[in-house]
């Protein structure tokens, strides 16, 4: 970098922000500082765009008037940090700059600050730029700086804010929970922190605060929240990350009913901050209608259901048997082409169903059923409909959700392949929807065991209670997911808060006493000490912010994310420790 003479900022102090300036301040002398976003050179008159947190205002500096400044400004290159004071002046109507909001006004300088230089920058910080993902997060604190990584980041700070208020208006709490602890009950594998002090011990990083905001109900806090870091190391996909934040509440003596009064206002408000547009009532079906419905337990409802109309055919018509036949409708997909319809069916194919996708075909061989599920279905001249079944005979019993999810991805398939058509996948559309009454278990085929469906906390249903292990199968839990287009925003329940029925859950979870004792004694014990009826739910922060800002990936929302491979590429993390640092753990690596 070429020598440039730099400046102090003394005691210099900024009056005004670039993005606030308006006609209305002109004549105002004032002092902005930011970095140079762009420089034009006329000769005797250059303008440079100066840009801080809140937009951009146009500098002008004009040689007759001020020829030490317009000499100094000739040093600059973009992204240099200035200051500048000067008078606001109106620009004639022909120079009015529409697409900035500072737009109507410009500075003309009378003095100049260099605060700091700036090497080249790795890209250009314009709106719609692509760039490589890598080069992005390597020098991420630039990265921050582009158009809309700063609306992302500025709408998740919004949200927070929102959140807070949402919940302290409604009596909630904010309480911290320990991220040093023991592994909770989430599932995932644990990130650990190894002890110095006890050689051979190791801290787990929390999964989520599950367990700690269960004790605080039990200590009578009655209504908990906490904006909190959990830690998870699994696969990571788009919407997935080692280390995220959740929006964890509990509350007590709770009606699962009483979690979703909470939830909604909460919503509505971070949807206005956010400036999205939400209808009032979140809808609710259960798990079971869900899968009847969408082959899914997270619909996205910017697509209508699918129906199963196996009941309108003559057993084993089309598809197999006593398992569901499917009538996918996507609408304003139109006409498709012979290759098209190709495609859809080798993708049912791969998911091992046998797609029926002649309609003409299908009215002709079956008429009467065929009018009937057109009368169900409703389909509009330019929709699509296919019918869906499952290919093969099945060996063994093949559960009914199989085939339903089966119809489900297809149909989210379809939808997501011809949304330039029928454009209901519209990212400024946002459908929120509980989904309530979930398994208790999943049966875990590869373990040949029952694992909780949501967590080993969970209520069954009370009327379900007698058949926790004469019949897990068939148990309900008092469980629920909100979900988002088609994404799991958030899940709870309402928790076991009696020590005998958590043994009996543990026991149908194959856990031990002693194992039961040895990873959760101390929540066992606590229980035993006037633990109220609680309840409550976990919402991710990420997510639900990388939806309202239009994003697919919660990188996106996030200021310091990790790549696919749990990488941080700025500080190069996860790195190797200097020997030294690892004899005082206790730790002694493999060779490699
Ligand atoms: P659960 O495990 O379903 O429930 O997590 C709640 C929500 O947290 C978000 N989430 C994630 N976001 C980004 N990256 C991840 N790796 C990740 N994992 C989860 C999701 C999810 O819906 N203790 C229970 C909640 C409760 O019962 O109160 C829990 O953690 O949006």
């Amino acid at each position: 970098m070429a020598e440039v003479r730099l400046d102090f900022l003394g005691d210099l102090r900024r009056t005004h922000y670039c993005g606030e300036l308006r006609a209305s301040d002109a004549g105002t002398r004032v002092v902005l500082m930011g970095w140079v976003h762009r420089r034009r050179d006329l000769g005797g008159v250059i303008f440079i765009h100066l840009r801080d947190r809140t937009g951009i205002t146009q500098l002008v500096f004009d040689e007759s008037k001020n020829p030490e400044a317009h000499k100094r400004v000739q040093e600059l290159s973009s992204e240099f940090v200035i200051a500048a004071e000067g008078v606001v002046n109106l620009r004639s109507p022909d120079t009015v700059n529409p697409n900035i909001s500072s737009g109507e006004v410009e500075v003309a300088v009378s003095k100049l600050w260099i605060l700091n230089e700036s090497r080249t920058p790795p890209f250009p910080l314009e709106e719609n730029v692509d760039v490589k993902e890598e080069v992005r997060l390597k020098y991420r604190y630039v990265d921050l700086r582009r158009p809309h990584m700063q609306r992302n980041i500025i709408m998740r700070s919004k949200v927070a804010f929102a959140v807070r208020q949402a919940l302290s208006e409604q009596g909630f709490l904010e309480i911290e929970t320990p991220y040093m602890t023991r592994s909770t009950p989430e599932g995932a594998r644990d990130y650990l922190v190894p002890s110095r002090v006890q050689p051979g011990s190791f801290y787990a990083l929390p999964q989520s605060p599950q367990i700690f905001k269960q004790l605080l109900m039990v200590s009578g806090y009655e209504r908990y929240f906490q904006i909190v870091r959990c830690f998870r190391d699994e696969d990571l996909r788009a919407d997935r990350q080692p280390e995220f934040t959740q929006i964890d509440l509990e509350m007590s003596f709770p009606q699962e009913e009483q979690i979703f009064e909470v939830i909604e206002p909460l919503i509505w408000r971070v949807c206005e901050a956010a400036g999205a547009a939400v209808e009032e009532e979140i809808p609710r079906i259960t798990y079971a209608e869900a899968m009847r419905s969408y082959g899914s337990d997270k619909p996205d409802l910017r697509i209508p259901p699918f129906y199963c109309v196996e009941d309108l055919f003559a057993p084993g018509t089309l598809g197999t048997e006593g398992l569901p036949l499917v009538a996918i409708h996507i609408p304003g997909v139109g006409q498709l082409s012979r290759k098209e319809r190709d495609e859809i069916k080798s993708v049912g194919q791969e998911r091992g169903l046998r797609v029926f996708d002649d309609v003409k075909r299908l009215d002709r061989d079956y008429p009467d059923a065929m009018a009937a599920v057109r009368d169900r279905v409703k389909p509009g001249p330019e929709d699509l409909l296919i019918l869906a079944g499952w290919a093969g005979v099945p060996k063994g019993a093949l559960p009914e959700n199989t085939v339903l999810q089966a119809c489900g991805q297809l149909r989210l398939h379809i939808a997501q392949k011809y949304n330039d058509r029928h454009k209901l996948l519209d990212l400024k559309t946002f459908k929120f929807l509980w989904v309530i009454d979930f398994p208790m278990f999943e049966w875990d085929e590869d373990e040949r065991k029952w694992n909780a469906a949501h967590h080993p906390f969970t209520s069954v249903h009370d009327a379900d209670l007698d058949r926790l292990t004469s019949d897990p199968g068939h148990c309900r839990a008092k469980s629920y997911d909100l979900v988002l287009n088609g994404i799991e925003l958030g899940s709870g329940s309402i928790r076991i808060h009696r020590r005998d029925v958590q043994a009996k859950v543990f026991a149908a979870l194959g856990f031990t006493e002693e194992e039961a004792k040895r990873r959760f004694g101390f929540l066992l014990e606590a229980l035993e000490y006037g633990a109220p009826p609680h309840g409550g739910i976990a919402l991710g922060l990420d997510r639900l912010v990388m939806i309202l800002a239009g994003e697919s990936s919660i990188r996106e929302v996030i200021p310091f994310p990790k790549t696919a491979k749990a990488t941080d590429l700025m500080c190069d993390a996860p790195s190797a420790v200097p020997e030294r640092q690892l004899r005082e753990l206790g730790i002694r690596l493999n060779e490699q």
